[in-house]
């Protein structure tokens, strides 16, 4: 096998998926090893379990806008990125719209993971509208990041039932399950397609 690509990954939040991404990297011998992380939350549990698996990470400051981040400041992450000599970008509850400069600097080479079934339910707590909808069935996305919201490219889906009686939470707690064991397996399945590819 050759030498695991290097993995940047992207979060605002409690980084259960990073987690589950570091762990199957260290547990078997996976085409990725996660190399770097990058929060736009300071206080994210992200950069918390970064510091726990030693993994270098970094908070950047968001700036002014809500839902995106600028120019300049998506800049410095790619510097950051190219710098850790990354390979390949994972957005893990990463909770801002990515821009030019990041597409730009890996194109078709950042991945997200989404709560639902895309192209159901795109946007924010899918969970919430999949119970709003009154769906029996929902779950979760890896897709590649373009410029739309959860729009890009399937790799790959995991379904999961909802019940009658349940909570958004207790949507969003089974479709997390189902995340965790996709994501890492669709990161390593694309890492191993494009070190092929090299
Ligand atoms: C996940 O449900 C993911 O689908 C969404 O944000 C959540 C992140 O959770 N994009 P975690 O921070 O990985 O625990």
């Amino acid at each position: 096998m050759t030498s695991p690509l290097r993995l940047g990954i992207l979060g605002s939040g409690k980084g259960s998926n990073f987690q589950v991404l570091v762990e199957a990297a260290r547990s078997k011998s996976c085409y990725y090893e996660p190399v770097m992380v990058l929060s736009d939350v300071a206080d994210a549990g992200i950069l918390k379990l970064a510091e726990q698996f030693k993994i270098p990470a970094h908070f950047l400051a968001p700036g002014p806008f809500k839902t995106k981040l600028t120019e300049a400041i998506e800049q410095e992450m790619v510097t950051y990125l190219q710098a850790a000599q990354v390979d390949f970008v994972a957005l893990a509850g990463f909770m801002r719209v990515v821009k030019e400069p990041l597409l730009k600097a890996f194109p078709g080479r950042i991945l997200n993971i989404h709560p639902s079934l895309l192209p159901q339910f795109p946007g924010l707590a899918a969970w919430k509208q999949a119970c709003e909808a009154h769906v029996a069935e929902t779950g979760c996305t890896v897709h590649l990041v373009d410029e739309g919201i959860d729009t890009g490219k399937i790799l790959g889906q995991s379904r999961v039932p909802v019940f009658p009686e349940d909570t958004p939470e207790m949507v969003h707690a089974r479709i997390q399950v189902a995340e965790h064991e996709l994501y890492p397996r669709i990161v390593n399945e694309f890492a191993r397609t494009i070190s092929k590819s090299a």
